[in-house]
Order: structure tokens, then C-alpha cells, then sequence
């Protein structure tokens, strides 16, 4: 079993976490186990870790970012207060993104605060959402607007729940895996550009590299005052392409597909502004072409202008990019002119022609 552990949380990963969640729930002596998951991880994934488990309540909510919502917070707080949860009660999140954002919002908040623990079961959620104490729920279709900083006390990683999850799951996962790569380490995108796919077998040692680096980023600055920044790379265009999709199209892009079409872009920035090498952007973009959807319509800066606008991540009206100045060595708060981010996306159009 692999581990980090920091003074806020302990991550462990592999096949025995099965046994050591058995072993903190023993060695903790909490008063109640709640367990929360939604209807996929519900058929799934429960049925691998309920044999670890005696006396606890489960709680199951709908699948989908659709129920991220204050709605499903009452339900849950209802279930804690109608089984007398008091504060040495815990609640195990299993599932994706969706859960562990929503069920820690819950732990936290509850009586101010009772300890959960983390069992990602997406990609996404192994290697980003459930590490690094942002917790939230979407509010009036504003994503993540209500939330908080909490860590969980554990992070329990078991890539055989990959076994069952979709496929373009995993991609969406993906993206994230090979943004950690870009950003930080160049040997690790090394190693994704030459595996052609990944899946529940050969993905240990990848989701830790990767988890591994966001662990090490939002130790340095947990608040995202300064270097968390860096795992905004791909995001700004990223997030307005994502928004633009969820009002134009029928079925919109994920936000993995989205992120990957806002990482060529940057890159294309990176190229432009920071040196980054003509090399190294022809590989992030090959990288993200052949495994990923090309998107159908062509976008211009006037399309994603007020998404980009808007975007949290920007200060004194500025658009904000956190770049690369080659694979694995990023630089945070640098501003664009528009006519940049505007010849970025021609250079999507073109290459994805
Ligand atoms: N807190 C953070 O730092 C952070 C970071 C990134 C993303 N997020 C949040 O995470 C969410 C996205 O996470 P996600 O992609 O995991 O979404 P998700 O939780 O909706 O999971 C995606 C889908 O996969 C299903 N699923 C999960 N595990 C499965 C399994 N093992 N087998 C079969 N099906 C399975 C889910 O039921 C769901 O239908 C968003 O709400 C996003 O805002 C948070
Ligand atoms: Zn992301």
C-alpha cells in the first residue's frame, strides 16, 4: 500500500484499504458510520466495501451534478439528526467528485464539524476532487458557490472501483492526470503520452504520481493564495468553454473534454508568451486530440468574452492564466491581451479541423 501522510490527512492507496478503513473505524471509536454514495456507487462499488463494515446507516442520493445541490444537503443533514449523529459520528464519502464535495460540505457543517473520510471511486475524484479540502454545493446554477475548507482525516484509494466506471469517466479523469503531468512533472507525461489507454489495472502507480503532485501543491498553500493556482492550468479557457457548452449544446462537454480543448489553448499561450518549445506544445496538443472528442463548433473570444470575464479566478478585472514555461514548470497570475486568447482558439480550429 502506498501512502502520504501530511499533518491534515492521510492518503493510502491499493487493494488494502479495504482492511485499513476497517482499522481506523476500530482504532477511532466513532460513535456512528454514516455512508454516503450515490445510485451508481450504490450497485457498484457498496457491494465491494459493506463485508469491511458492521453497524452503519447508508445514505443514497440520484446520481449527477444535478443534485450538488443545498436540496440534497437537508436530506443528508435529516439522515445524521434522525440516527442521532452526534459529534464523534463519521461519514464515509464513496463515490466521485459529486459525493466527496457534497458529503464533506455535510461532515463539516454538521454540529461544526464531525470527521469524514474520503473512498473516491471516479478518476477524477482519485487523483483531484478528493484531495485538497474544497467542499461545496452548487447554488441558483452557479457551480461551487456555497463551500468551505475542510480536509478529510483519510483518503482511501482502491483503483479496482475503476473496473465499473465508464469510459469517457475516465478520460474525464484523464485530462486532470495528464494537467498534474504538465504542470509538474515532466517524466510523468512522458509516461501517459506512451500508454495508450488506462484502466483499473495499470492506473495505480499513475493516479498516485498524479495525486502525489496536487497533495504537494495544496500543502505549500492550502488557501490558493499563490502556487494552488498552478492546477488552474487549462481552466480559465477551459471552464468558459465548458459554461458555452452547457447553454449551446444538446449534450454538452464534460468538464475533462472541456479542460483538455482550454490545456491546447493555454499551451498555444505558453507558446507565445513564455517560450514554451514549438516541440513540447505539438505534444500536448497531439496528446489531447487523439484521445479526446474534437469539439464541432467553432469558438471565438466574443463567444466565452463574458464567461472569461466572469471567471472567479480573476483580479482587478484582469483575465488570470496560470501558464507553462516548458512541461513541468509552471508560472501563475500572468495576464493576455484578448487578441491572444483569440488566436489560442484559432489555433484549436485549425488543428482540429
Ligand atoms: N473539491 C475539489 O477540489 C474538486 C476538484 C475537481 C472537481 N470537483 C467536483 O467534482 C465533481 C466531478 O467529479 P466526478 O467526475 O467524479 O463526478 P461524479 O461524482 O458525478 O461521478 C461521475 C459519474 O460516475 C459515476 N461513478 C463514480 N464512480 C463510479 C464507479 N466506480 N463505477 C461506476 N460509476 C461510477 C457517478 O455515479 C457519476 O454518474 C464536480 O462536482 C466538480 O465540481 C471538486
Ligand atoms: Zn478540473
Amino acid at each position: 500500500m502506498k501512502e502520504i501522510i501530511q499533518k491534515d490527512f492521510e492518503i493510502y492507496l491499493g487493494a488494502e484499504i479495504l482492511e485499513k478503513l476497517s482499522e481506523i473505524l476500530i482504532n477511532k471509536e466513532y460513535s456512528k458510520i454514516f455512508i454516503l454514495m450515490d445510485t451508481h456507487t450504490h450497485k457498484y462499488c457498496w457491494p465491494i466495501l459493506s463485508p469491511y463494515l458492521v453497524n452503519y446507516v447508508t445514505i443514497v442520493i440520484p446520481a449527477g451534478e444535478a443534485n450538488k445541490t443545498l436540496k440534497y444537503a437537508e436530506f443528508i443533514w435529516e439522515k445524521f439528526q434522525d440516527n442521532f449523529a452526534d459529534r464523534n459520528a463519521v461519514l464515509l464519502n464513496l463515490g466521485g467528485g459529486v459525493i466527496s464535495d457534497l458529503g464533506g460540505f455535510c461532515a463539516a457543517t454538521y454540529k461544526r464539524g464531525i470527521d469524514f473520510i474520503n473512498i473516491p471511486t471516479s478518476l477524477l475524484a482519485m487523483v483531484d476532487a478528493s484531495i485538497g479540502g474544497k467542499l461545496g454545493l452548487d447554488f441558483k446554477s452557479i457551480k461551487n458557490s456555497i463551500g468551505l475548507f475542510q480536509h478529510p482525516k483519510y483518503i482511501l484509494i482502491n483503483p479496482l472501483f475503476l473496473k465499473t466506471l465508464p469510459e469517457e469517466e475516465i478520460r474525464n479523469g484523464l485530462a486532470e492526470v495528464c494537467k498534474h503531468a504538465i504542470i509538474d512533472d515532466l517524466s510523468l507525461f512522458e509516461k501517459l503520452a506512451k500508454k495508450a489507454e488506462l484502466n483499473w489495472e495499470n492506473a495505480g502507480n499513475l493516479i498516485f504520481q498524479s495525486l502525489k503532485i496536487k497533495a504537494a501543491i495544496v500543502k505549500k498553500d492550502p488557501e490558493e493564495k499563490g502556487i494552488r493556482k498552478a492546477l488552474n492550468f487549462g481552466h480559465t479557457i477551459g471552464h468558459a468553454i465548458e459554461s458555452y457548452s452547457l447553454i449551446n449544446d444538446k449534450k454538452p462537454l464534460k468538464h475533462g473534454e472541456a479542460i483538455a480543448i482550454g490545456m491546447i489553448c493555454e499551451a498555444y499561450m505558453s507558446h507565445q508568451l513564455l517560450g514554451l518549445s514549438g516541440k513540447e506544445l505539438n505534444e500536448i496538443s497531439h496528446y489531447f486530440l487523439s484521445r479526446f472528442p474534437k469539439y464541432k463548433r467553432e469558438i471565438n473570444f466574443a463567444d466565452l468574452e463574458d464567461f472569461l470575464k466572469n471567471d472567479k479566478k480573476n483580479a482587478a478585472g484582469q483575465i488570470n492564466f496560470s501558464l507553462i514555461k516548458k512541461i513541468g514548470k509552471v508560472k501563475i497570475d500572468i495576464n493576455c491581451e484578448d487578441a491572444l486568447i483569440e488566436k489560442s482558439l484559432e489555433f484549436y480550429t485549425k488543428l482540429s479541423a
